[in-house]
């Protein structure tokens, strides 16, 4: 079991645009597995490349029964239903906010064999799936929210950053992503 590092608000590498792998390799299947740890280890519910330091296109799951990892995911299709719920990141720890994101989607992508999958999920496998993705393109769910809001949320990180004493909210362990 190997529990990696998690990058939290302020490092860089959580930016910035992960790269499509080419191709899943051995290395690739022990990263998954390292990823899997690591989210279990927080504990979380899911786990993107950026927030290890890994700059490919790869996240991991695991929402009830529902555990796995893709690369190169892609939404296809997404419900015009959405839903607001409250949400946190293992990169942001201790903050929560209502973020709305479509109540379900089609996603695309590369199993850890390198098989090609299409993965349909809706609530919360959903929102993590959304999540996730936004990792790959260095966005983060405080980007998803209002102006104000996202205000109030830059305020708490940089008291974190700075290590100022302030208010802070635990998220429940179902929505650490
Ligand atoms: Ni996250």
């Amino acid at each position: 079991m190997a529990v990696l590092a998690i990058r939290t608000f302020g490092d860089p590498t959580l930016r910035q645009r992960a790269h499509e792998v080419d191709k899943v390799t051995k290395a690739h299947r022990q990263l998954v597995k390292d990823m899997i740890d690591t989210m279990r280890e927080a504990p979380g519910v899911g786990l993107a490349g950026p927030q290890i330091g890994v700059l490919e296109r790869v996240f991991v799951y695991e929402v009830e029964d529902d555990v796995g990892a893709l690369f190169n995911p892609c939404i296809v299709e997404r419900s015009s239903e959405t839903l607001i719920e409250e949400e946190g990141c293992l990169s942001l720890p201790g903050l929560a906010y209502e973020v709305e994101r479509s109540r379900s989607v089609r996603l695309e992508g590369i199993d850890e064999k390198g098989r090609s999958v299409s993965i349909e999920a809706s609530d919360l496998l959903a929102r993590v799936f959304q999540h996730e993705i936004d990792h790959l393109d260095g966005v983060l769910f405080v980007d998803r929210l209002d102006e104000e809001t996202k205000r109030e949320a830059m305020r708490e990180l940089t008291r974190q950053v700075l290590g100022l004493p302030g208010p802070s909210t635990t998220a429940p362990l179902e929505e650490r992503l």
